[in-house]
């Protein structure tokens, strides 16, 4: 069986990268119980040896495939939004948008939250990530790395299912669509409240 590079693109966007982001936004609900309880998460997260290899190979590789294709398809879109105005049309749009944007903060965010911190031999802190988001624009880029990332999942997860052809009829395809919007909700929910828990401008 031939796979096909939108369908490696698609099964990466689902595992590992959507797995780790779901994974990624539970271990930063920790930041509601305050100082001492994110960091015992986040110390205890990396205390595995193979941790380092897991983040580059686990995570660095699967993204730069994904991100690398993905930059192809973007620069072959076609978009024809103005005539034609469906949702769906949108979404289709949107999603390369939010493709982009992930791709700004996700450089921004590994290097500010982890690259710089173990250089200096440390990790991210809560009280590192309460000072962060204290300043507006740092604030503003991960409530909307935060929106960007919630939807290219979510629709991601709409459009993965017809790549590997689990809904091939318009009822099965919306169906799918309110899946989609309630991950959509539930990943909203989690990052915002993750946010929330750094307390910031508090
Ligand atoms: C947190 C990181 C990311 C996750 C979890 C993720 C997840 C996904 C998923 C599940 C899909 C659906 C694939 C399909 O339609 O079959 C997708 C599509 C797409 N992704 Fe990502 N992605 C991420 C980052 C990126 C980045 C950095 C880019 C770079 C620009 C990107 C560009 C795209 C594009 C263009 C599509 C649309 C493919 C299509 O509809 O034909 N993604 N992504």
């Amino acid at each position: 069986m031939k796979v096909t590079g939108k369908q490696l693109m698609s099964l990466l966007g689902v595992v590992p990268l959507g797995a780790y982001v779901v994974a990624h936004l539970w271990t930063n609900l920790h930041s509601l119980g305050g100082a001492e309880e994110f960091d015992a998460a986040l110390t205890a997260s990396r205390h595995h040896p193979a941790f380092l290899l897991l983040e580059i190979f686990g995570l660095g590789l699967p993204i730069a495939i994904h991100a690398g294709i993905g930059l192809k398809l973007i620069l072959k879109m076609n978009p024809n939004n103005l005539k034609y105005r469906g949702l769906r049309n949108l979404k289709y749009f949107l999603q390369r948008v939010a493709g982009l944007g992930v791709l700004l903060f996700l450089g921004a965010h590994v290097l500010k939250a982890r690259i710089l911190p173990a250089a200096a031999g440390t990790v991210e802190t809560w009280q590192g990530m309460h000072e962060a988001l204290s300043e507006v624009p740092t604030f503003a880029v991960y409530a909307l790395g935060m929106l960007g990332i919630s939807f290219h999942l979510a629709n991601g997860l709409w459009g993965s299912a017809m790549t590997f052809g689990l809904t091939v009829s318009p009822r099965a395809q919306t169906r799918m669509e309110w899946v989609s919007g309630g991950v959509f909700v539930a990943l909203l929910c989690m990052s915002g409240f993750a946010i929330y828990g750094f307390r910031p401008f508090q």
